[in-house]
Protein backbone atom coordinates (compact mmCIF):
# COMPACT_ATOMS: atom_id res chain seq x y z
CA UNK A 1 0.00 0.00 0.00
CA UNK A 2 3.06 1.99 -0.11
CA UNK A 3 2.03 2.84 -3.91
CA UNK A 4 -1.22 5.27 -2.40
CA UNK A 5 -1.37 8.81 -3.87
CA UNK A 6 -2.44 10.01 -0.33
CA UNK A 7 -0.15 8.06 1.83
CA UNK A 8 2.23 10.97 3.17
CA UNK A 9 -0.06 11.37 6.39
CA UNK A 10 -0.98 7.51 7.18
CA UNK A 11 0.89 5.14 9.14
CA UNK A 12 -1.18 2.71 10.19
CA UNK A 13 -2.64 0.08 7.90
CA UNK A 14 -5.63 -0.28 6.31
CA UNK A 15 -7.98 -3.47 6.77
CA UNK A 16 -7.74 -5.18 3.23
CA UNK A 17 -11.26 -5.67 3.08
CA UNK A 18 -11.70 -2.17 3.32
CA UNK A 19 -9.27 -1.73 0.21
CA UNK A 20 -11.84 -3.32 -1.49
CA UNK A 21 -14.68 -1.85 -0.29
CA UNK A 22 -13.10 1.40 -1.27
CA UNK A 23 -12.22 0.53 -4.33
CA UNK A 24 -13.78 1.41 -7.54
CA UNK A 25 -11.20 0.68 -10.76
CA UNK A 26 -13.61 -2.85 -10.97
CA UNK A 27 -15.76 -0.92 -12.35
CA UNK A 28 -14.89 2.64 -12.93
CA UNK A 29 -11.83 1.56 -15.34
CA UNK A 30 -14.68 1.32 -17.99
CA UNK A 31 -13.82 5.19 -18.08
CA UNK A 32 -10.29 5.04 -18.96
CA UNK A 33 -9.98 7.39 -21.96
CA UNK A 34 -12.18 9.62 -20.62
CA UNK A 35 -9.67 9.86 -17.70
CA UNK A 36 -6.64 9.99 -20.25
CA UNK A 37 -8.14 12.51 -22.48
CA UNK A 38 -8.86 15.08 -18.94
CA UNK A 39 -5.37 14.61 -17.96
CA UNK A 40 -4.42 15.54 -21.87
CA UNK A 41 -6.08 18.67 -21.48
CA UNK A 42 -5.53 19.59 -18.39
CA UNK A 43 -1.72 19.23 -18.50
CA UNK A 44 -1.77 21.38 -21.84
CA UNK A 45 -3.69 24.26 -19.33
CA UNK A 46 -0.73 23.56 -16.94
CA UNK A 47 1.63 24.04 -19.34
CA UNK A 48 0.07 26.98 -20.54
CA UNK A 49 0.81 28.14 -16.75
CA UNK A 50 4.00 27.58 -17.42
CA UNK A 51 3.79 24.89 -14.51
CA UNK A 52 4.65 21.99 -16.89
CA UNK A 53 7.11 23.00 -19.92
CA UNK A 54 6.95 21.80 -23.62
CA UNK A 55 9.31 18.54 -23.20
CA UNK A 56 7.47 17.47 -19.63
CA UNK A 57 3.88 17.85 -21.78
CA UNK A 58 5.50 15.85 -24.96
CA UNK A 59 6.47 13.25 -22.27
CA UNK A 60 3.13 13.00 -20.39
CA UNK A 61 1.21 12.69 -23.94
CA UNK A 62 3.43 10.05 -25.08
CA UNK A 63 3.12 8.08 -21.76
CA UNK A 64 -0.82 9.10 -21.78
CA UNK A 65 -1.06 7.06 -25.51
CA UNK A 66 0.99 4.17 -23.96
CA UNK A 67 -1.46 3.63 -21.05
CA UNK A 68 -4.64 3.88 -23.35
CA UNK A 69 -2.61 1.01 -25.99
CA UNK A 70 -2.67 -0.70 -22.83
CA UNK A 71 -5.99 -1.18 -21.54
CA UNK A 72 -7.35 -0.83 -25.21
CA UNK A 73 -5.31 -4.47 -25.44
CA UNK A 74 -6.29 -5.52 -21.59
CA UNK A 75 -2.63 -5.28 -20.73
CA UNK A 76 -2.89 -3.00 -18.21
CA UNK A 77 -1.30 -4.35 -14.78
CA UNK A 78 -3.71 -3.48 -12.10
CA UNK A 79 -1.27 -3.02 -8.96
CA UNK A 80 -2.77 -3.13 -4.97
CA UNK A 81 -3.05 0.27 -4.57
CA UNK A 82 -5.12 1.36 -7.69
CA UNK A 83 -7.67 2.83 -5.93
CA UNK A 84 -9.48 3.71 -8.86
CA UNK A 85 -8.95 4.63 -12.69
CA UNK A 86 -7.36 7.98 -11.52
CA UNK A 87 -5.18 6.86 -9.26
CA UNK A 88 -4.12 3.86 -11.46
CA UNK A 89 -3.54 5.53 -14.23
CA UNK A 90 -1.16 8.56 -12.74
CA UNK A 91 0.56 5.38 -11.48
CA UNK A 92 1.68 4.04 -14.52
CA UNK A 93 2.21 7.21 -16.08
CA UNK A 94 4.69 7.36 -13.18
CA UNK A 95 6.45 3.95 -14.25
CA UNK A 96 6.09 5.06 -17.91
CA UNK A 97 7.87 8.20 -17.95
CA UNK A 98 9.06 8.94 -14.43
CA UNK A 99 7.65 10.08 -11.32
CA UNK A 100 9.13 13.57 -11.37
CA UNK A 101 7.36 14.49 -14.52
CA UNK A 102 4.24 12.42 -13.76
CA UNK A 103 4.39 13.94 -10.38
CA UNK A 104 3.17 17.13 -11.46
CA UNK A 105 0.42 16.65 -13.72
CA UNK A 106 -2.12 16.28 -10.47
CA UNK A 107 -1.22 19.99 -10.08
CA UNK A 108 -4.12 22.07 -8.90
CA UNK A 109 -6.31 19.15 -9.35
CA UNK A 110 -8.05 16.65 -7.05
CA UNK A 111 -9.97 13.28 -7.59
CA UNK A 112 -13.28 15.41 -6.99
CA UNK A 113 -12.73 17.56 -10.27
CA UNK A 114 -11.12 14.77 -12.10
CA UNK A 115 -14.28 12.14 -11.92
CA UNK A 116 -16.66 14.26 -12.15
CA UNK A 117 -14.93 15.38 -15.71
CA UNK A 118 -14.61 12.18 -16.55
CA UNK A 119 -18.02 10.97 -15.37
CA UNK A 120 -19.51 13.44 -17.77
CA UNK A 121 -16.77 13.22 -21.04
CA UNK A 122 -18.33 9.44 -20.42
CA UNK A 123 -21.88 9.70 -20.13
CA UNK A 124 -21.84 12.27 -23.43
CA UNK A 125 -20.01 10.03 -25.33
CA UNK A 126 -23.00 7.19 -24.39
CA UNK A 127 -26.05 9.74 -24.85
CA UNK A 128 -25.02 10.43 -28.04
CA UNK A 129 -24.23 7.05 -28.75
CA UNK A 130 -27.91 6.13 -27.71
CA UNK A 131 -29.43 9.16 -29.50
CA UNK A 132 -28.45 7.81 -32.80
CA UNK A 133 -29.46 4.11 -31.74
CA UNK A 134 -33.17 6.00 -30.68
CA UNK A 135 -33.37 7.90 -33.62
CA UNK A 136 -32.67 4.64 -36.03
CA UNK A 137 -35.32 2.45 -33.59
CA UNK A 138 -37.81 5.38 -34.86
CA UNK A 139 -37.10 5.31 -38.01
CA UNK A 140 -37.89 1.50 -38.38
CA UNK A 141 -40.67 2.22 -36.69
CA UNK A 142 -42.04 4.56 -39.02
CA UNK A 143 -41.12 2.98 -41.81
CA UNK A 144 -43.54 -0.40 -41.56
CA UNK A 145 -45.78 2.33 -40.53
CA UNK A 146 -45.79 4.08 -43.69
CA UNK A 147 -45.60 -0.06 -45.57
CA UNK A 148 -48.35 -1.31 -43.94
CA UNK A 149 -50.83 1.89 -43.74
CA UNK A 150 -53.87 -0.29 -45.34
CA UNK A 151 -54.26 -2.54 -42.11
CA UNK A 152 -56.80 -1.81 -39.77
CA UNK A 153 -56.95 -3.24 -35.98
CA UNK A 154 -58.93 -2.83 -32.91
CA UNK A 155 -57.89 -0.56 -30.72
CA UNK A 156 -58.29 -1.03 -26.84
CA UNK A 157 -59.36 1.15 -24.00
CA UNK A 158 -59.05 -0.84 -20.62
CA UNK A 159 -58.00 -3.68 -23.09
CA UNK A 160 -61.34 -3.73 -24.30
CA UNK A 161 -61.96 -3.57 -28.09
CA UNK A 162 -62.86 0.21 -28.36
CA UNK A 163 -62.49 1.59 -31.88
CA UNK A 164 -60.70 0.85 -35.23
CA UNK A 165 -57.68 2.13 -35.76
CA UNK A 166 -54.76 1.59 -38.16
CA UNK A 167 -52.14 -0.58 -37.11
CA UNK A 168 -49.63 1.86 -38.29
CA UNK A 169 -51.62 4.32 -35.88
CA UNK A 170 -50.69 2.49 -33.57
CA UNK A 171 -46.98 2.11 -34.50
CA UNK A 172 -46.81 6.12 -34.66
CA UNK A 173 -47.67 6.22 -31.07
CA UNK A 174 -44.63 4.29 -29.93
CA UNK A 175 -42.74 6.60 -32.43
CA UNK A 176 -44.55 9.68 -31.07
CA UNK A 177 -43.37 8.14 -27.54
CA UNK A 178 -39.89 7.45 -28.30
CA UNK A 179 -39.31 10.93 -30.44
CA UNK A 180 -40.01 12.64 -27.46
CA UNK A 181 -37.18 10.78 -25.63
CA UNK A 182 -35.16 11.66 -28.34
CA UNK A 183 -35.57 14.78 -28.03
CA UNK A 184 -35.31 14.84 -24.13
CA UNK A 185 -32.18 13.46 -24.14
CA UNK A 186 -30.84 16.29 -26.13
CA UNK A 187 -31.93 18.77 -23.56
CA UNK A 188 -30.01 16.38 -20.98
CA UNK A 189 -27.05 16.31 -23.23
CA UNK A 190 -26.85 20.21 -22.97
CA UNK A 191 -26.72 19.73 -18.90
CA UNK A 192 -24.27 17.14 -18.80
CA UNK A 193 -22.03 19.07 -21.24
CA UNK A 194 -20.68 21.56 -18.94
CA UNK A 195 -17.24 21.30 -17.40
CA UNK A 196 -15.95 20.87 -13.56
CA UNK A 197 -11.97 20.78 -14.95
CA UNK A 198 -10.26 23.26 -13.00
CA UNK A 199 -12.21 23.40 -9.87
CA UNK A 200 -10.05 21.63 -7.47
CA UNK A 201 -10.71 19.47 -4.78
CA UNK A 202 -13.86 22.24 -4.08
CA UNK A 203 -12.16 25.98 -3.49
CA UNK A 204 -11.01 26.16 -7.02
CA UNK A 205 -7.75 26.56 -8.73
CA UNK A 206 -4.90 27.83 -6.86
CA UNK A 207 -2.74 28.74 -10.13
CA UNK A 208 -5.67 30.40 -12.07
CA UNK A 209 -6.05 27.71 -14.62
CA UNK A 210 -7.67 28.80 -18.12
CA UNK A 211 -11.15 27.04 -17.25
CA UNK A 212 -12.68 27.92 -20.56
CA UNK A 213 -9.01 26.35 -22.08
CA UNK A 214 -9.62 23.19 -20.46
CA UNK A 215 -13.86 22.84 -21.26
CA UNK A 216 -13.36 23.82 -24.97
CA UNK A 217 -10.26 21.50 -25.17
CA UNK A 218 -12.77 18.73 -24.09
CA UNK A 219 -15.48 19.66 -26.12
CA UNK A 220 -17.55 21.09 -23.24
CA UNK A 221 -19.96 24.13 -23.53
CA UNK A 222 -18.53 25.92 -20.64
CA UNK A 223 -17.20 25.84 -17.42
CA UNK A 224 -19.43 25.16 -14.31
CA UNK A 225 -19.57 28.23 -12.78
CA UNK A 226 -19.37 27.34 -9.20
CA UNK A 227 -16.37 25.14 -8.23
CA UNK A 228 -18.36 23.88 -5.14
CA UNK A 229 -21.53 22.95 -7.48
CA UNK A 230 -18.37 21.48 -10.03
CA UNK A 231 -17.23 18.99 -7.78
CA UNK A 232 -20.74 18.09 -5.98
CA UNK A 233 -22.91 17.95 -8.65
CA UNK A 234 -24.28 14.46 -9.82
CA UNK A 235 -27.55 15.65 -11.30
CA UNK A 236 -26.45 14.87 -14.82
CA UNK A 237 -26.48 11.11 -13.50
CA UNK A 238 -29.73 11.46 -11.69
CA UNK A 239 -30.98 12.81 -15.43
CA UNK A 240 -29.38 10.10 -17.47
CA UNK A 241 -31.06 7.33 -15.02
CA UNK A 242 -34.34 9.04 -15.08
CA UNK A 243 -34.21 9.63 -19.34
CA UNK A 244 -33.49 5.64 -19.00
CA UNK A 245 -36.14 5.04 -16.88
CA UNK A 246 -38.83 6.86 -18.50
CA UNK A 247 -37.64 4.98 -21.79
CA UNK A 248 -37.42 1.50 -20.06
CA UNK A 249 -41.49 2.87 -19.27
CA UNK A 250 -42.35 3.24 -22.94
CA UNK A 251 -40.34 -0.17 -23.90
CA UNK A 252 -41.89 -2.04 -21.58
CA UNK A 253 -45.10 -0.56 -22.44
CA UNK A 254 -44.49 -1.16 -26.02
CA UNK A 255 -43.49 -5.39 -25.31
CA UNK A 256 -46.37 -5.95 -23.02
CA UNK A 257 -48.46 -4.56 -26.07
CA UNK A 258 -47.05 -7.41 -28.34
CA UNK A 259 -46.99 -9.93 -26.14
CA UNK A 260 -50.49 -9.54 -25.63
CA UNK A 261 -50.45 -9.21 -29.84
CA UNK A 262 -48.41 -12.47 -30.21
CA UNK A 263 -50.86 -15.03 -28.01
CA UNK A 264 -52.91 -17.24 -29.86
CA UNK A 265 -55.83 -15.62 -28.83
CA UNK A 266 -54.61 -12.53 -30.51
CA UNK A 267 -52.16 -13.79 -33.48
CA UNK A 268 -51.85 -9.44 -34.41
CA UNK A 269 -48.18 -10.51 -34.99
CA UNK A 270 -45.90 -13.16 -34.53
CA UNK A 271 -42.34 -12.83 -33.21
CA UNK A 272 -39.24 -13.45 -35.69
CA UNK A 273 -37.43 -17.04 -34.69
CA UNK A 274 -34.57 -14.68 -33.73
CA UNK A 275 -36.28 -12.37 -31.00
CA UNK A 276 -37.86 -16.05 -29.42
CA UNK A 277 -37.30 -18.92 -27.60
CA UNK A 278 -38.65 -22.63 -27.24
CA UNK A 279 -39.74 -24.57 -24.46
CA UNK A 280 -37.38 -27.63 -23.47
CA UNK A 281 -40.35 -29.30 -22.25
CA UNK A 282 -43.55 -28.44 -24.55
CA UNK A 283 -42.60 -28.95 -28.46
CA UNK A 284 -45.44 -26.06 -29.75
CA UNK A 285 -43.65 -23.45 -27.77
CA UNK A 286 -42.31 -20.07 -29.23
CA UNK A 287 -42.12 -17.49 -26.71
CA UNK A 288 -41.78 -14.18 -26.95
CA UNK A 289 -38.52 -14.16 -24.37
CA UNK A 290 -37.04 -10.67 -25.85
CA UNK A 291 -40.54 -8.68 -25.33
CA UNK A 292 -40.43 -10.28 -21.71
CA UNK A 293 -36.99 -9.26 -20.91
CA UNK A 294 -37.36 -5.94 -22.38
CA UNK A 295 -40.36 -5.90 -20.31
CA UNK A 296 -38.42 -7.56 -17.29
CA UNK A 297 -35.19 -5.23 -17.57
CA UNK A 298 -37.33 -1.51 -17.00
CA UNK A 299 -37.34 -3.45 -13.38
CA UNK A 300 -33.91 -3.05 -13.13
CA UNK A 301 -33.50 0.65 -14.48
CA UNK A 302 -35.80 1.71 -12.15
CA UNK A 303 -34.29 0.47 -9.26
CA UNK A 304 -31.14 1.97 -10.21
CA UNK A 305 -32.46 5.34 -10.25
CA UNK A 306 -34.25 4.67 -7.17
CA UNK A 307 -31.42 3.60 -5.64
CA UNK A 308 -29.19 6.54 -6.72
CA UNK A 309 -31.35 9.12 -5.35
CA UNK A 310 -31.19 7.83 -1.92
CA UNK A 311 -27.83 7.15 -1.77
CA UNK A 312 -27.61 10.66 -2.78
CA UNK A 313 -30.48 12.10 -0.88
CA UNK A 314 -28.94 13.81 2.18
CA UNK A 315 -24.90 14.30 1.77
CA UNK A 316 -23.83 17.11 3.14
CA UNK A 317 -21.78 19.35 0.25
CA UNK A 318 -19.77 19.02 -1.35
CA UNK A 319 -17.36 15.49 -2.54
CA UNK A 320 -18.50 12.61 -0.27
CA UNK A 321 -17.14 9.24 -1.22
CA UNK A 322 -21.23 8.00 -1.36
CA UNK A 323 -21.06 10.02 -4.93
CA UNK A 324 -18.84 6.84 -5.96
CA UNK A 325 -22.02 4.62 -5.98
CA UNK A 326 -23.40 6.75 -9.21
CA UNK A 327 -20.95 4.48 -10.68
CA UNK A 328 -22.45 0.96 -10.87
CA UNK A 329 -26.41 2.01 -11.50
CA UNK A 330 -25.29 4.50 -14.07
CA UNK A 331 -23.20 1.99 -16.46
CA UNK A 332 -25.34 -0.68 -15.66
CA UNK A 333 -28.56 1.42 -17.03
CA UNK A 334 -26.41 2.63 -19.75
CA UNK A 335 -25.44 -1.14 -21.15
CA UNK A 336 -29.44 -2.49 -20.18
CA UNK A 337 -30.90 0.82 -22.32
CA UNK A 338 -28.23 0.53 -25.00
CA UNK A 339 -29.09 -3.19 -25.70
CA UNK A 340 -32.54 -3.02 -24.90
CA UNK A 341 -33.02 -0.72 -28.00
CA UNK A 342 -31.09 -2.45 -30.54
CA UNK A 343 -33.74 -5.27 -29.16
CA UNK A 344 -36.09 -3.79 -29.55
CA UNK A 345 -35.75 -2.32 -33.30
CA UNK A 346 -34.53 -6.27 -33.96
CA UNK A 347 -38.12 -7.25 -33.19
CA UNK A 348 -40.08 -4.39 -34.94
CA UNK A 349 -37.92 -5.33 -37.72
CA UNK A 350 -38.72 -8.37 -38.06
CA UNK A 351 -42.36 -9.19 -36.81
CA UNK A 352 -44.45 -10.74 -39.33
CA UNK A 353 -47.75 -9.10 -39.12
CA UNK A 354 -51.50 -11.07 -39.62
CA UNK A 355 -53.45 -8.76 -41.49
CA UNK A 356 -56.25 -10.96 -41.20
CA UNK A 357 -56.55 -11.52 -37.66
CA UNK A 358 -56.50 -7.95 -36.90
CA UNK A 359 -59.45 -7.08 -39.48
CA UNK A 360 -60.99 -10.23 -38.22
CA UNK A 361 -60.66 -9.12 -34.50
CA UNK A 362 -62.97 -5.66 -35.62
CA UNK A 363 -66.56 -6.32 -34.27
CA UNK A 364 -69.73 -4.03 -35.08
CA UNK A 365 -70.51 -3.19 -31.74
CA UNK A 366 -67.09 -1.13 -32.33
CA UNK A 367 -68.83 1.68 -34.45
CA UNK A 368 -71.74 2.37 -32.21
CA UNK A 369 -69.85 5.27 -31.40
CA UNK A 370 -69.91 5.84 -35.08
CA UNK A 371 -73.58 4.98 -35.08
CA UNK A 372 -74.36 7.83 -32.77
CA UNK A 373 -72.22 10.30 -34.68
CA UNK A 374 -74.16 9.62 -37.41
CA UNK A 375 -77.64 10.91 -35.71
CA UNK A 376 -75.26 13.77 -34.84
CA UNK A 377 -75.09 14.53 -38.66
CA UNK A 378 -78.78 14.46 -38.63
CA UNK A 379 -78.85 17.03 -36.28
CA UNK A 380 -79.78 14.97 -33.39
CA UNK A 381 -77.89 16.22 -29.46
CA UNK A 382 -74.65 13.62 -29.04
CA UNK A 383 -75.73 12.81 -25.59
CA UNK A 384 -78.87 11.82 -26.83
CA UNK A 385 -77.56 9.63 -29.68
CA UNK A 386 -75.21 7.91 -27.62
CA UNK A 387 -78.55 6.77 -25.93
CA UNK A 388 -79.68 5.43 -28.85
CA UNK A 389 -76.90 3.57 -30.17
CA UNK A 390 -76.79 2.43 -27.05
CA UNK A 391 -80.14 1.13 -27.22
CA UNK A 392 -79.27 -0.26 -30.43
CA UNK A 393 -76.93 -2.52 -29.73
CA UNK A 394 -78.73 -3.82 -26.60
CA UNK A 395 -81.64 -4.83 -29.31
CA UNK A 396 -79.09 -6.43 -31.07
CA UNK A 397 -78.00 -8.39 -28.16
CA UNK A 398 -81.28 -9.40 -27.13
CA UNK A 399 -82.65 -10.62 -30.53
CA UNK A 400 -79.37 -12.61 -30.67
CA UNK A 401 -78.23 -10.96 -34.36
CA UNK A 402 -74.72 -11.35 -34.66
CA UNK A 403 -74.30 -7.30 -34.65
CA UNK A 404 -76.20 -4.06 -34.74
CA UNK A 405 -75.44 -3.53 -38.78
CA UNK A 406 -78.05 -6.99 -38.57
CA UNK A 407 -80.75 -4.94 -37.22
CA UNK A 408 -83.16 -4.08 -40.23
CA UNK A 409 -84.54 -0.55 -40.82
CA UNK A 410 -87.88 -1.19 -39.09
CA UNK A 411 -85.72 -2.21 -36.22
CA UNK A 412 -83.93 0.74 -36.57
CA UNK A 413 -86.70 3.35 -36.97
CA UNK A 414 -88.62 1.50 -34.32
CA UNK A 415 -85.77 2.53 -31.79
CA UNK A 416 -85.61 6.20 -33.46
CA UNK A 417 -87.59 7.84 -36.44
CA UNK A 418 -84.96 9.44 -37.95
CA UNK A 419 -83.02 6.65 -38.93
CA UNK A 420 -83.16 6.29 -42.96
CA UNK A 421 -82.31 3.66 -45.25
CA UNK A 422 -78.73 5.32 -45.60
CA UNK A 423 -77.75 4.00 -41.57
CA UNK A 424 -76.08 0.53 -43.49
CA UNK A 425 -73.01 3.14 -44.20
CA UNK A 426 -72.16 3.03 -40.84
CA UNK A 427 -71.17 -0.33 -40.98
CA UNK A 428 -67.63 -0.26 -42.36
CA UNK A 429 -64.73 -0.12 -40.67
CA UNK A 430 -62.69 2.01 -43.40
CA UNK A 431 -65.25 4.57 -43.38
CA UNK A 432 -64.75 4.69 -39.30
CA UNK A 433 -61.10 5.21 -39.57
CA UNK A 434 -61.00 7.72 -42.34
CA UNK A 435 -63.64 9.89 -40.55
CA UNK A 436 -61.25 10.39 -38.06
CA UNK A 437 -58.88 12.57 -40.13
CA UNK A 438 -58.33 15.40 -37.77
CA UNK A 439 -54.89 16.29 -36.45
CA UNK A 440 -53.72 13.20 -34.98
CA UNK A 441 -56.29 10.84 -35.75
CA UNK A 442 -56.55 7.58 -37.23
CA UNK A 443 -57.54 8.26 -41.33
CA UNK A 444 -54.61 7.30 -43.66
CA UNK A 445 -53.98 11.06 -44.48
CA UNK A 446 -53.73 12.08 -40.86
CA UNK A 447 -51.41 8.85 -39.57
CA UNK A 448 -49.13 9.95 -42.47
CA UNK A 449 -49.17 13.39 -41.64
CA UNK A 450 -48.00 11.97 -38.65
CA UNK A 451 -45.13 9.56 -39.83
CA UNK A 452 -43.81 12.86 -41.95
CA UNK A 453 -43.53 15.32 -38.77
CA UNK A 454 -42.19 12.83 -36.65
CA UNK A 455 -39.21 12.00 -38.93
CA UNK A 456 -38.59 15.53 -39.61
CA UNK A 457 -37.70 16.29 -36.07
CA UNK A 458 -35.33 13.10 -35.61
CA UNK A 459 -32.33 15.60 -36.83
N1 LIG B 1 -13.31 6.91 -7.13
C1 LIG B 1 -13.81 8.15 -6.63
C2 LIG B 1 -15.27 8.32 -7.10
O1 LIG B 1 -15.66 7.62 -7.94
C3 LIG B 1 -12.99 9.29 -7.14
C4 LIG B 1 -13.04 10.51 -6.31
C5 LIG B 1 -12.32 10.32 -5.06
N2 LIG B 1 -12.17 11.55 -4.37
C6 LIG B 1 -11.88 11.56 -3.07
N3 LIG B 1 -11.76 12.73 -2.53
N4 LIG B 1 -11.72 10.50 -2.38
O2 LIG B 1 -16.00 9.12 -6.61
Amino acid sequence: TENRLWGGRFTGKSDPLMDLYNASLPYDKIMYEADLTGTKVYTQGLNKLGLINDEELAEIHRGLEEIKKEWASDSFVEKPGDEDIHTANERRLGEIIGKHIAGKVHTGRSRNDQVATDMRIYVRENLTKLLELVANFVTTILKRAEQEIDVLMPGYTHLQRAQPIRWSHWLSMYATYFTEDYKRLKQILERVNQSPLGSGALAGHPYGIDREFLAEGLGFEAPIGNSLAAVSDRDFVVETLFWSTLFMNHISRFSEDLIIYSTAEFGFVQLADAYSTGSSLMPQKKNPDSLELLRGKSGRVYGSLSGFLMSIKSIPSTYNKDMQEDKEPLFDALTTVEHSVLIATGVISTLAINKEKMEGALTMDMLATDLADYLVRKGVPFRETHHISGECVKTAEDLKVSGIDKLTLEQFQKIDARFGEDVKDVFDFEVSVERRDATGGTAKSAVLKQLANLASKLQ
